[in-house]
């Protein structure tokens, strides 16, 4: 990216969190991590929410939890990389040491991620690295796995693939529909995501290439 002194990301080791969530829909994901993170001191707080879709609920469940919400779309740019510049400056400007993808519909670019490298973290709807994409529940039921589930994991350049940080798993039952399904998908992503962020913030994390430790295990999610 062009402007380094607007990349540079202080060290955020030993300090409170200041957490972005990035949402382009519904926002279940981040109604969960506000109550969260306002219920338990995790040692951080969501201090933005930012989406790239005016419509998002996401948007309204933000503000009426009095946090700053800030929405424009790729479209609106000449470039890619002008949209990717004037999130970041977002980010600088706001001081954030975490990005949590929420339902965030839209691929970070791989600049973006180097300059948040191991600072963005994101929910997937499956057991990665199976069912990537868009379509995680609806692929895992279609397939005909007996066992799904959620992960949530460090993004890196590709897509639903940087190291994982929690994954949980879901039976698929002989009468499970596709709703009854997500339902079950979703309400395990509202116990994971939360306890991933606090993980991040108490500096619980160590990456070790694929592998991501968590050192003082205070909960356990299972
Ligand atoms: C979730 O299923 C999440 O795993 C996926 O997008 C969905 C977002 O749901 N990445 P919500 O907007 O948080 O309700």
């Amino acid at each position: 990216m062009e402007n380094k002194n607007l990349m540079k990301i202080e060290d955020n080791k030993n300090k409170r969190k200041r957490i972005a969530v990035f949402a382009s829909g519904n926002g279940s994901n981040l109604q969960t991590l506000i109550e969260y993170t306002r219920l338990n001191d995790i040692n951080g707080d969501i201090l933005i929410v930012f989406s790239n879709n005016a419509d998002a609920y996401a948007l309204k469940r933000a503000e009426k939890n009095s946090i700053k919400t800030y929405c424009f779309s790729h479209r609106d740019f000449n470039s890619r990389k002008s949209f990717d510049i004037k999130i970041l400056e977002l980010m600088v400007e706001n001081k954030i040491d975490l990005i949590c993808l929420a339902g965030y519909m839209l691929l970070l670019s791989p600049e973006f991620i180097k300059e948040y490298q191991n600072r963005i973290i994101n929910i997937h709807p499956s057991l990665l690295p199976s069912f990537k994409g868009v379509h995680g529940i609806k692929d895992a039921f279609d397939y005909g796995v007996k066992v799904t589930g959620v992960t949530v994991h460090f993004v890196d350049s590709k897509l639903d693939n940087g190291p994982i940080i929690i994954q949980k798993s879901v039976e698929i039952l002989e009468d499970d529909t596709m709703e009854t399904l997500e339902d079950k998908i979703h309400k395990t992503e509202h116990i994971i995501y939360p306890l991933a962020v606090e993980y991040f913030c108490k500096d619980l994390l160590e990456i070790n290439g694929r592998k991501v430790s968590i050192s003082e295990r205070k909960k356990i999610e299972n």
